[in-house]
Formats: C-alpha cells, sequence, structure tokens
C-alpha cells in the first residue's frame, strides 16, 4: 500500500481567521504538538505548534488576533501523486522530522490540504522511534527540581520521555541534579522564582509546568517568614500568571496535606481547612489565587501530598518516616513526641508517579481540579510509625516522650486520586526505612545530621 493511504490520522485543523487563543484551545484538547493551518479557501499553509505561538506572545502578538498573522507558508509538504514516489516522501519526511515535526500535510493539485500522514509511516521501518509525548506535553519545566521531591520527580519524567528543564535557585546545594545536569539529560537554568525575568527565561518554549519550589515545612518558614510569603504566596502567583497569559495550560501545583490542619473524619477536598503554621497559610493562599486564574487556556491542578517519606537523591531527615530511621541509626532508639496525632504518608516515589499521571491525564479530566495525594492504609498514628519502624529494623526501642509541638492531626480521603488518576500508591514505610538505614549503614550518607538535610537550616554546604 501506498504510504499516507491508510487509517485516519488526525491533528487539528484551523482557518487562518481562528484566533489564537482559540488555536491553542484546540491544541490543548487535542492532546497533538501541532494544528495544521489552512487559508480560507482550505490551501495548505503551514503546521503551527504551540510554543511557536507562545515566543510571538511574548513579543507583542494580542492572543485575540487571527492565527494567519502569524502563520508562514511552508514548503515542507506533499502532493498527493508524490505519495507513490519513495525518494519525494523520504525527502520530505527527513526534513520534517529533523524539524521537529511528526507529521506530513498532504494537498491536492490545487494546493488544498487533504490530510497528515506520520513521518514514520513515509520512512518505512527505517524511521526510527518517536520522540516521546503524552497529551502533547514534550517539555515540563519543573520549579523546585533540585529539591527532595523534585530529584525524584525529574528522574521519572525522564524515564516517562519528557524532555525536563529544572529552575531552582539550589537552596540544599546541587548535588542530586549534578549526574543529570552534567550528561546533559536535563537543562538547568539557576535562578531565583522571585525575580520575575528567571520566571519568563524559565517558561520559554515548554509544554507543562509543575511548581515545586517554596520554603518547605513549618519550621523553615517560621524561621523565614518573609521569605516564604514571597517565595511560596507572591512567587507563585507571579508563576501561575505568565503561564496564563503564555497560554501554558497544564499547570500542576504541589500544595500540602497540612492545608487541613486539624480536623475529624476522613477529610476531602471539599472539607473545610485548618492551617496551624505559616506555611500552611502560604499553600492555602496560593492554592486559591492559582485556581482563581482558571480558564479556557489556562488549567491547573492542585496536588495536596501527604507527608512524604523514602530515600531522595536531595534527602531530607526532617520528615517524620526519615527522621526516625535515621534515629534508629545514629541514637540507636526512636523517640516519640505525642504520638496520637493522625498523618498521612506518602512515599516520595509514589507522589512523583502522581505528577505524572496528571501530566499525561486528559485536562478536561484534571484541570481546575484539587487533589489529595496518598492513601487511607498510610493515615497513621505517630506512635504506629514509630512501631512500624521499630519492627522494620528489627526491634529498635521506641521512647514515649508526652509534649509534642507539632499540631497537626487529620486523617486523609485518597477516594479521587483512585477514582480520577487511578493512582494508587504502593511503596511502605517499613520499606522506606530499611532502604534509608542500609544507605546510612552503607555510608552512602555519612553525616546524616549535617545541616543541609534540615530545610530551615537554609544551607548548601553538601558533605
Ligand atoms: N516533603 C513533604 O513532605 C511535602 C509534603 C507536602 C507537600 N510538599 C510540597 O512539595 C514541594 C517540594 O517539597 P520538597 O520536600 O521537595 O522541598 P525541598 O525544600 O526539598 O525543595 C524545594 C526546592 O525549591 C527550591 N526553591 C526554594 N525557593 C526557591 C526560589 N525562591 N527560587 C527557586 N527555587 C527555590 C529549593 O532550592 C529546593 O530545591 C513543596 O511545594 C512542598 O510544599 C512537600
Amino acid at each position: 500500500m501506498v504510504p499516507g493511504r491508510g487509517g485516519a490520522v488526525t491533528l487539528p485543523v484551523c482557518r487562518a481567521d481562528t484566533p489564537v487563543v482559540e488555536v491553542i484551545k484546540q491544541l490543548d484538547r487535542s492532546g497533538e504538538a501541532r494544528a495544521v493551518i489552512v487559508s480560507p479557501r482550505d490551501e495548505y499553509v503551514c503546521q503551527i505548534s504551540p510554543n511557536e505561538i507562545r515566543r510571538h506572545l511574548l513579543t507583542g502578538l494580542d492572543a485575540d488576533s487571527p492565527i494567519g498573522s502569524i502563520a508562514e507558508a511552508s514548503p515542507l509538504f506533499l502532493r498527493e501523486p508524490e505519495l507513490a514516489d519513495p525518494e519525494r516522501r523520504r525527502a520530505v519526511a527527513v526534513e520534517l522530522r529533523a524539524a521537529g515535526y511528526s507529521h506530513c500535510a498532504v494537498v491536492d493539485a490545487g494546493g488544498r490540504f487533504l490530510r497528515v500522514v506520520p513521518c514514520e509511516e513515509l520512512l518505512g521501518a527505517a524511521g526510527g522511534p518517536q520522540p516521546a509525548a503524552a497529551g502533547g506535553v514534550q517539555r515540563v519545566l519543573v520549579i523546585g527540581g533540585a529539591g527532595y521531591l523534585g530529584a525524584v520527580l525529574v528522574a521519572e519524567l525522564r524515564a516517562a520521555g519528557y524532555a525536563v528543564r529544572v529552575l531552582d535557585n539550589f537552596i540544599y546545594g546541587r548535588g542530586a541534579l549534578a549526574g543529570l545536569a552534567e550528561s546533559g539529560r536535563i537543562e538547568v537554568v539557576d535562578g531565583d522564582i522571585r525575580n520575575i525575568q528567571t520566571i519568563v527565561s524559565g517558561l520559554a518554549d515548554v509544554d507543562a509546568v509543575v511548581l515545586l519550589a517554596a520554603v518547605v515545612g513549618d519550621p523553615a518558614s517560621q524561621t523565614r517568614p518573609t521569605q516564604t510569603i514571597e517565595t511560596n504566596l507572591l512567587a507563585a502567583q507571579a508563576i501561575a500568571f505568565a503561564c496564563r497569559s503564555q497560554q501554558i495550560n497544564r499547570f500542576l501545583y504541589a500544595s500540602t496535606c497540612s492545608v487541613y490542619g486539624q480536623g475529624d473524619g476522613l477529610l476531602t477536598e471539599q472539607s473545610a481547612l485548618a492551617p496551624v503554621s505559616l506555611y500552611a497559610r502560604t499553600k492555602i493562599a496560593s492554592e486559591q489565587s492559582i485556581l482563581a486564574l482558571a480558564d479556557g487556556t489556562f488549567s491547573p491542578t492542585i496536588l495536596r501530598l501527604g507527608t512524604l517519606y523514602g530515600l531522595s537523591p536531595r534527602m531530607r531527615f526532617d520528615l517524620v518516616v526519615n527522621t526516625m530511621a535515621m534515629k534508629a541509626f545514629v541514637d540507636r532508639k526512636i523517640t516519640v513526641f505525642g504520638g496520637a496525632q493522625w498523618r498521612p504518608l506518602l512515599h516520595v516515589r509514589d507522589a512523583a508517579r502522581a505528577f505524572v499521571a496528571c501530566l499525561a491525564a486528559p485536562l478536561a479530566a484534571v484541570g481546575g481540579a484539587v487533589f489529595n495525594v496518598g492513601s487511607e492504609e498510610q493515615n497513621y498514628q505517630i506512635a504506629e510509625i514509630a512501631r512500624l519502624i521499630s519492627e522494620a529494623l528489627g526491634g529498635i526501642p521506641i521512647d514515649r516522650q508526652g509534649s509534642t509541638l507539632d499540631a497537626r492531626d487529620y486523617r486523609v480521603s485518597f477516594r479521587r486520586l483512585r477514582d480520577v488518576l487511578g493512582v494508587t500508591p504502593c511503596h511502605t514505610v517499613a520499606e522506606a526505612a530499611r532502604e534509608i538505614y542500609a544507605c546510612l549503614q552503607g555510608g552512602t550518607i555519612r553525616n546524616p545530621l549535617a545541616r543541609v538535610y534540615f530545610n530551615h537550616y537554609f544551607d548548601s554546604t553538601e558533605e
């Protein structure tokens, strides 16, 4: 069979008088990386990607102007009879692929657009694999990608075939990403999100944004309240606003189950919020201002994560499970303060999987939505966490102290995460405790009490 005559392949097709903002919407709905632009008489003009459009927006293009105002006629297409000519179709497909196109337009004798054909099909079996792209998303900007969750997420995204850019100011050092950055497998922008120019250059040519960067944790936000408000609230708002004006529709915001603070029963995404710290208050305020920006071309998703645990290339020992496993090694005992408080836990690798699933999900399912991320089975009382870790590590003694400084106490429902995204966390506290202990025993982390492992020191001095 002559290639290009098989089953229907579609890209969105837009007339040149279609407003730019409408073209972006069609691209988002289709999940395709390019739209075909045709003249009012249906003649083929070119294919255009969201990033090409965004570059024009950044130089002043009005989002309501017709797409024809920036669509330049492309010479790279095939006339119908040329499909039967292997050399010609191969030459065009090779050029298109080299320029990053996945499809070739086919036109009739009068230049009218007929359909698109995958370049792969035109090249035959020798064409090699297509670049990976889920839901039209190819390049993801991970803001705060050098952090505890970020370093794990970046590796997961690369494994899933995404191109990744990290924007971070490396408060806790560069070690976590050094290997990936040096080998060129990720792009790194070194900068502070409290700077507008940094935000704008970080957003260039990305299809989706994951915002993790923050002053994270109650003690850290208490130590630096102004930096917390600037970063967690004001910079987060500026980034969301910049995404909306750049028509970057997919925006995942890392929030926290700490927004629930204290509450009875299983708390859902609709439950009342009762923050008990500046950290949680800034997270709520930014959730609200990000969701308020949602419209047809900005579809943010809020992921409220349980308390994370497990090994990461940027390790933290100020998170309950990690602290207990580390203390079991250093002190040969686990100290518990209070113990009756409930807390939802989540392995850092499961958290990263939830972000990847969300990026690949149809926008209609996740845009404008809030998800609790975790699992009901891992709603634990602090004393129970200590017991699990002690048992996993062969019976380390537990020292119970009456007082606690941490007022958080809540249990959370994760039904929406399962029903909509099909994500069920699979890693356990016992498994993570053993991994952490083995890592300390093996000497991979030599000094777990170093300040770099505790957020509130804001120290980048690596071991
Ligand atoms: N760790 C948890 O238990 C947990 C739980 C719920 C939610 N979260 C959320 O997940 C996200 C990531 O948390 P984490 O544990 O990886 O924290 P982390 O402190 O390890 O990582 C935060 C990263 O953001 C960067 N950053 C901070 N301020 C910045 C700025 N002004 N400009 C550029 N980069 C900046 C830091 O350098 C760091 O690499 C946060 O938004 C946090 O609120 C974490």
